[in-house]
This record gives structure tokens, C-alpha cells and sequence, in this order.
């Protein structure tokens, strides 16, 4: 094996950080030996603190209106071939039904960033939820909202927050956003989150277009910087009717490499092994538990609306009802030797 490759791991093992061009080594001095190795120190970490648990979050994917216009999105508001929709406040609580049935204690309500959900009446969705689920962690992932609208959503119950700072190397993040979009706007809101109590999830895209080594070494130093409890992490996937359309794929192998770089980093971070990553290879989702994932997040939103939700070509799961989701991720969890628990399954401090 590269020994060097082998120190810097061993490094970031003990010290969780690494300087710039220490990062920059490890990632673009990757091999397939170095990456098991690594891969190895990432899941005894793992195992340290949250054992061979893995915790489970029902999505439910509430609206496809989208006022951004993200370049790489299908979901866009340029894409005139999306064929938007919206639950209605039922219709929500109906997926909670169903997922708290199926064991389900966290509920994730993601959406583009659309208008409609105001603060009332997106306080009121979450209010119930908490009324009716109390043992229950609500999660929103709604986008960019003012520091008020994320405290009066955090009075209403909310407890934690995904917001994906997309890439940490501003010139990268023009390249793949519209003007009005900032990375600076963007970690505005990811510190007003934190402030207000929000359990806070970052993350990025592996491989989206014009990402370049440094833009990743920039990622791994502001998740270092910023602490999040939570890191959303997948390849990024060409949709057919975006600017990115003919672009390639992220790639498995640095996304679990990168899966197993924040487990480092961040021992008792939270995790997913993603749609995403479920996507681009049928066994991608167990992959990244065994480089140091530990959450999975099924789809609970209802059949008739899941091939609507489409942020990229190909995406899994858009046939399949809730149940045979919780099921067909029990097998799979439990063919790499975890198992899913029925918890909220919070943030733990090591
Ligand atoms: N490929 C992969 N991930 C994508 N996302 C959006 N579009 C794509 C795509 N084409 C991710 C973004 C966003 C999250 C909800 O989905 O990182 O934050
Ligand atoms: Fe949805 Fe496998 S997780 S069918």
C-alpha cells in the first residue's frame, strides 16, 4: 500500500483534521488498496459510538415547485416539462401515519423552495406533526428562508435542518447556480440554523460539473470549520432536461472515499447513504455503510407523486409504496451485517 496515503489516514484517524494540502494528497492520491484501509478506520469509528445501528428517516418530498433555478436540478423552475405538485397538509400527515407504522421516528419534509409553504402554513404542518407524533424528530428541508422563518418553524417544533451548502469554493458554486444564488447567503443560513438549536445537516455533490480537487479539499475544511451534526453526501446525476444533461456522473468510489473522510473527520456525525448513491450502483446505499455511513433514508412519500420528485435521471424507488422500501432496506442493511433500530436516532456527542 501507498505509505503515505496510509500515514495521512492513520492521521486524520487520531487528529480528525488535516491541513490543506494534506487533504488534497490524501484525495488525489487515492488507490483501491488505500481506499479499503480507509474504509476500515471509518467504520470502527463508527462502531465506536453508534455500534451497528442504523437509523432511518422517512422522506416525504411535499412540493416540486421550485422558485431556483440550480443548474443541476430537475426540478428547476426553468424545466417546463416538470409536472409539479403539492400534498396538501392530509396528505402529509397520512406518510406519517404510514411511516411511524412502519417504525419510522424521524420525518424529513423536503421540497423546492416554493412560496406556497409560508411560515404559517408550513408551522402549522409541523405542528401537527409534533402534536400527533410526539416521540417523533421533525426535519425540514425547504432551502434558503430568513433567520425568522427558521425560528418561528423551530418554535413550532422543527428540530433539525438539511440544508446542502452545494460546494464550499464560491467560484465552483457560481458555475453551477443562478446569479441570485450565493455561497455566501447560503452559510448565512447554515449558522442562523445552528444558532437557533437546529440539529444542522451540510453537504455537496460529488462530481457535479466544473468540481475540481480543491473544491473538495474546500468542502472537507468548511464541514471541519463548521461542525454540522449531520453530512448529506452523493453523486452528483445529469437530469435530462437541465444545462448539465450531457454531463458525467459523480463517480461510487470517490463518493465513498469522501463518505469515509467525514466519518474521520467527524466521528459522531449522522450520515446518509443516499438515494443518490443508490442510484448510480444497485448495491451503492450498503457501499457507503460499510465506508462509514449510518442512516438510510426511504421514501415515504406516496406512490403517485414519486416520479414527480426528480432532481436526476434514473432515480430508485419511484414504483415502490413505503412498506416495500422499510423492507427491501432491512435486507440490505442486514446483508452488511447492520440493522436498522426504531429510535429518532439524534445526534450523539462521542
Ligand atoms: N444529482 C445529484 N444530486 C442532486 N441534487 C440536486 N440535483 C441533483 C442531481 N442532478 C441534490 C442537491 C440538493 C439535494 C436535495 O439533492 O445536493 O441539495
Ligand atoms: Fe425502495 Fe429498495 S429502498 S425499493
Amino acid at each position: 500500500m501507498n505509505e503515505r496515503i496510509k500515514y495521512l489516514a492513520d492521521k486524520l484517524h487520531h487528529s480528525h483534521t488535516l491541513d490543506r494540502s494534506e487533504f488534497h494528497e490524501l484525495v488525489s492520491g487515492r488507490t483501491e488498496e488505500s481506499a479499503q484501509y480507509l474504509y476500515g478506520l471509518a467504520r470502527d469509528v463508527r462502531e465506536e459510538i453508534y455500534g451497528r445501528d442504523v437509523y432511518l428517516r422517512g422522506l416525504i418530498e411535499f412540493t416540486n415547485y421550485c422558485k431556483n433555478d440550480c443548474l443541476y436540478c430537475g426540478i428547476r423552475r426553468s424545466n417546463r416539462s416538470a409536472d409539479r405538485y403539492r400534498l396538501t397538509e392530509k396528505q402529509i400527515l397520512d406518510c406519517c401515519q404510514t411511516g411511524y407504522q412502519l417504525g419510522f421516528r424521524t420525518f424529513v419534509l423536503q421540497g423546492g423552495e416554493d412560496p406556497f409553504y409560508t411560515d404559517e402554513r408550513l408551522c402549522s404542518i409541523v405542528r401537527e406533526i409534533k402534536k400527533l407524533y410526539p416521540d417523533c424528530a421533525v426535519t425540514l428541508s425547504v432551502g434558503e428562508r430568513s433567520r425568522e422563518s427558521y425560528a418561528r418553524l423551530r418554535e413550532a417544533g422543527a428540530d433539525r435542518y438539511l440544508l446542502r451548502h452545494e460546494t464550499a469554493d464560491a467560484g465552483h458554486f457560481a458555475k453551477i447556480h443562478p446569479g441570485e444564488l450565493s455561497l455566501e447567503q447560503r452559510i448565512r443560513c447554515l449558522r442562523d440554523l445552528k444558532e437557533l438549536g437546529y440539529q444542522v445537516g451540510c453537504g455537496f455533490m460529488v462530481g457535479s460539473p466544473y468540481q475540481t480537487i480543491d473544491s473538495i479539499v474546500a468542502d472537507l475544511e468548511f464541514i471541519k470549520e463548521f461542525q454540522p451534526h449531520m453530512v448529506g453526501i452523493g453523486p452528483f446525476i445529469p437530469h435530462h432536461s437541465t444545462p448539465f444533461a450531457k454531463e458525467p456522473a459523480g463517480s461510487l468510489e470517490l463518493t465513498l472515499y469522501l463518505l469515509a473522510i467525514v466519518r474521520l473527520m467527524l466521528p459522531d456525525v449522522l450520515l446518509p447513504a443516499t438515494t443518490a448513491l443508490g442510484t448510480i450502483h444497485p448495491r451503492g446505499r450498503e457501499l457507503g455503510l460499510l465506508a462509514g455511513a449510518n442512516v438510510v433514508m426511504p421514501n415515504l412519500s406516496p406512490t403517485e407523486v414519486r416520479s414527480k420528485y426528480l432532481l436526476y435521471d434514473n432515480k430508485i424507488c419511484t414504483g415502490d409504496e413505503a412498506a416495500e422500501c422499510r423492507r427491501c432496506l432491512e435486507r440490505r442493511v442486514e446483508s452488511v451485517g447492520y440493522k436498522i433500530v426504531v429510535s429518532r436516532g439524534d445526534w450523539r456527542e462521542k
